[in-house]
């Protein structure tokens, strides 16, 4: 049994269709993330989901009963919006609190619950204070202890970090990922943000236009993406995409070495096939003189220290290619250079269906 299942939602506000279709069963203690750009659907699932919206087709489940036209506060779901409202004039502990004494929760059951929450954010010393004497952080706390606080069998959270500064977003995420790791709660969690959906999923559903891309844990969404658009959602610098033909002696990218077709793809491409090349930035290293992994060759344009790598751009045939290398690595500009990489970090497209060509 799943503890959140959904079944074949759509959504159409008029002739417009929002959701086309989207399929998920979660197993409890998972951790979501329905990771896509700006108005592909992802706060309309998740408000349909906690009942704020109604679907127009498809079933939520719960367990094993169907949510969908169940009033919001019956769910046993609570969400945390981007722009948590928390009430002013009142204080820390009466905020957390407030939906409890809405369900007339008594008073010395409330107080307990609002201490232990207040103790998993680490935030027992500011339960008398008022919203407006708290920092950012601070307050995203809060509006997560409201939700908490009712330990429900599912947490919604949408764009919860997205009002805070980049310092205070990583710490908040942190945050989030010890509070899942200690009560193993179901989450789904929504973002726009690829390192956010990283670091905190335990499946990423990367949504487009209303459907999803891809569903899979971070590490197959990052190693094995299913298509060019999440092979270029998901990595930064994202991932070097580059026309290639398919010929004998492997793949050629304009008039430079052919590059070998790694054993996995042997059957999967004809010769004169034209196809998209992926590889990632940092999966780039330069070769040494005896390398036997694949290569490429490439005549070097910029070079930037960021710090901690050198990120190097590279001119192969028509296109350009980025590389992270080591920070120390001594390259000039203007020189052609081969670089090296493993077997498995070679990804081919299909140019037109954008679909891998290793996929199903
Ligand atoms: N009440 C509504 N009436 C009509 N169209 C709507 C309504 N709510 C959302 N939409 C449309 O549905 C699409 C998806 O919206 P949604 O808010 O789910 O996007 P999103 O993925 O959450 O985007 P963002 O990252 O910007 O928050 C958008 O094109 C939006 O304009
Ligand atoms: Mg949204």
């Amino acid at each position: 049994m799943s503890a959140l299942e959904i079944h074949n939602i759509h959504k159409r506000y008029g002739e417009v269709e929002t959701l086309k279709g989207i399929d998920i069963a979660l197993e409890s203690g998972e951790f979501l993330v329905l990771l896509g750009s700006s108005g592909c659907g992802k706060s309309t699932l998740l408000n349909i989901i906690a009942g704020l919206a109604e679907p127009s087709g498809g079933d939520i489940r719960v367990g094993t009963r169907s949510i969908v036209g169940v009033h919001p506060k019956d769910r046993d779901i609570a969400m945390v919006f981007q722009s948590y409202a928390l009430y002013p004039n009142m204080s820390v502990a009466r905020n957390i609190g407030f939906g409890l004494e809405m369900r007339k929760v008594p008073a010395a059951e409330r107080e307990k619950a609002v201490n232990e929450t207040a103790r998993l954010l680490q935030i027992e010393n500011l339960l008398e204070r008022r919203p407006a004497q708290l920092s950012g952080g601070q307050r995203q706390r809060v509006a997560i202890g409201r939700a908490l606080v009712r330990n429900p069998q599912v947490f919604l959270f949408d764009e919860p970090l997205s009002n805070l500064d980049a310092k205070l977003r990583m710490e908040m995420r942190t945050e989030l990922k010890r509070l899942h790791q200690l009560l193993k709660t179901t989450v789904v969690y929504v973002t726009h943000d690829q390192i956010e959906a990283m670091t905190l999923a335990t499946r990423i559903a990367v949504m487009r236009d209303g459907r999803i891309e891809q569903l899979g844990t971070p590490e197959e969404i990052y190693d094995r993406p299913a298509t060019l658009y999440v092979a270029g959602f998901v990595g930064s610098p994202p991932m070097n995409v580059f026309e290639a033909v398919a010929a004998e002696d492997g793949l050629r990218v304009g008039d430079g070495a052919p590059i070998a077709l790694p054993p996995r793809f042997h059957g999967r491409v004809s010769n004169g096939q034209r196809v998209k090349v992926g590889i990632r930035p940092e999966a780039l290293h330069l070769a040494g003189p005896d390398a036997r992994t694949p290569l490429l060759t490439a005549r070097v344009e910029v070079v930037e220290l960021t710090g901690p790598e050198l990120v190097v751009t590279a001119r192969i045939g028509g296109e350009r290619i980025t590389a992270c290398l080591p920070p120390r690595t001594r390259l000039a500009i203007d020189t052609e250079q081969t670089f090296a990489f493993d077997d498995e970090a070679l990804h081919l497209f299909n140019p037109e269906t954008g679909r891998s060509l290793l996929a199903g």
